[in-house]
C-alpha cells in the first residue's frame, strides 16, 4: 500500500456495501487529492466500483475489501486477489470481523488469504479485535495474540507491508468507540504479540490502525496518546466531508 519512505500514517475508508453508482464520482472528486505527504488515504469500495474508483483515485490507494484464498478456480462468487490488483486494487482488507461472523471466517481461512494477498502482491490490511465478553473478561491481550500468531502464515515474511487494523468487536457501528488510553494499553500489547510472532522484517514496521466508530469528533482523543497509525473508517467514511474532517484532525504534519 505505501512504499518505505511515503507516509506514516494512514486512513482507510470502508465502505462496506454502502453507496449507490451515482455517489462514488462526486465522493472521489472531493477527496481524490487529499492524501499528503504524512497520510496516505486508501478507499475500500464494492467490488463492482473498483475499477472506477481506481480511475478516479488521483493519489489514493485503492483496497478490496476481502479476497478470496485462491488465485482461480471452481469458486463460484469469490475474487481472487489477482483481479484485485488487475482492477486497480494495491491493498485488501483481510479477516474482517464482519467477514469472520457474519461469513464465518476462521483463523485459518483469514490465514490463507493473507498469504494469498501477499503471494498477489497486494498489501493485507488484517483485522483483529476482541468482542466485549473477552474484553469484559480481562482476555484481550491473550485473544489478539492468539489472532496474531494464526495469521503469522508462511510467506508473509515476503510482503513489502503489511498493514494491521484494531478493530474492536463492540465498537465497530455501535458509537462505542475505544478511548485513546485504552488504545495505548491495548496496541502496546499487540506490538508485543507482533514481536513474539511475527516476521522479523515486519514486527517493526507493520502500521496498527484503529477501527470502531471513528468520527471527526472522537479523533484527537484517539491519536493523542500516539499510539496507532492512523484508521480503518467505515460509517464516518461513507461521507467525503467526515472523512476530509477526520484526516484534518489526524493532523498533517
Ligand atoms: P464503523 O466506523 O462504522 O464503526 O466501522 C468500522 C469498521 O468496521 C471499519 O472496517
Amino acid at each position: 500500500m505505501i512504499r518505505s519512505a511515503m507516509p506514516n500514517r494512514h486512513l482507510i475508508a470502508n465502505w462496506k456495501m454502502n453507496l449507490p453508482p451515482e455517489g462514488v464520482g462526486p465522493y472521489m472528486e472531493a477527496i481524490h487529492r487529499a492524501a499528503s505527504a504524512r497520510v496516505s488515504i486508501a478507499v475500500a469500495p464494492p467490488f463492482p466500483y473498483l475499477k472506477e474508483t481506481a480511475g478516479k483515485g488521483g493519489d489514493l490507494i485503492i483496497a478490496g475489501q476481502n479476497c478470496a484464498d485462491h488465485e482461480s478456480g471452481a469458486f463460484t462468487g469469490e475474487v481472487s486477489p489477482g483481479m484485485l490488483r488487475a482492477c486497480g486494487a494495491r491493498a485488501v482488507i483481510v479477516g474482517h470481523s464482519e467477514r469472520r461472523s457474519l461469513y464465518g471466517e476462521s483463523d485459518a481461512v483469514v490465514a490463507r488469504k493473507l498469504s494469498a494477498a501477499v503471494a498477489a502482491g497486494l498489501t493485507p490490511v488484517l483485522c483483529i479485535g476482541e468482542d466485549l465478553r473477552t474484553r469484559d473478561a480481562g482476555h484481550v491481550s491473550r485473544f489478539l495474540a492468539d489472532q496474531i500468531k494464526a495469521a503469522a502464515t508462511s510467506g508473509l515474511e515476503a510482503a513489502k507491508e503489511i498493514v494491521l487494523a484494531y478493530e474492536p468487536v463492540w465498537a465497530i457501528g455501535t458509537g462505542r468507540n475505544a478511548s485513546g488510553a485504552m488504545l495505548a494499553e491495548t496496541v502496546g500489547q499487540i506490538r508485543e504479540s507482533l514481536e513474539r510472532f511475527w516476521p522479523v522484517n515486519h514486527a517493526k514496521s507493520t502500521a496498527i490502525l484503529y477501527g470502531g466508530s471513528v468520527t471527526p469528533e472522537n479523533t484527537a482523543d484517539l491519536v493523542a496518546h500516539g499510539a496507532i497509525d492512523g484508521f480503518l473508517v467505515g460509517g464516518a467514511s461513507l461521507d467525503s466531508g467526515k472523512l476530509l474532517a477526520i484526516l484534518a484532525a489526524m493532523g498533517r504534519d
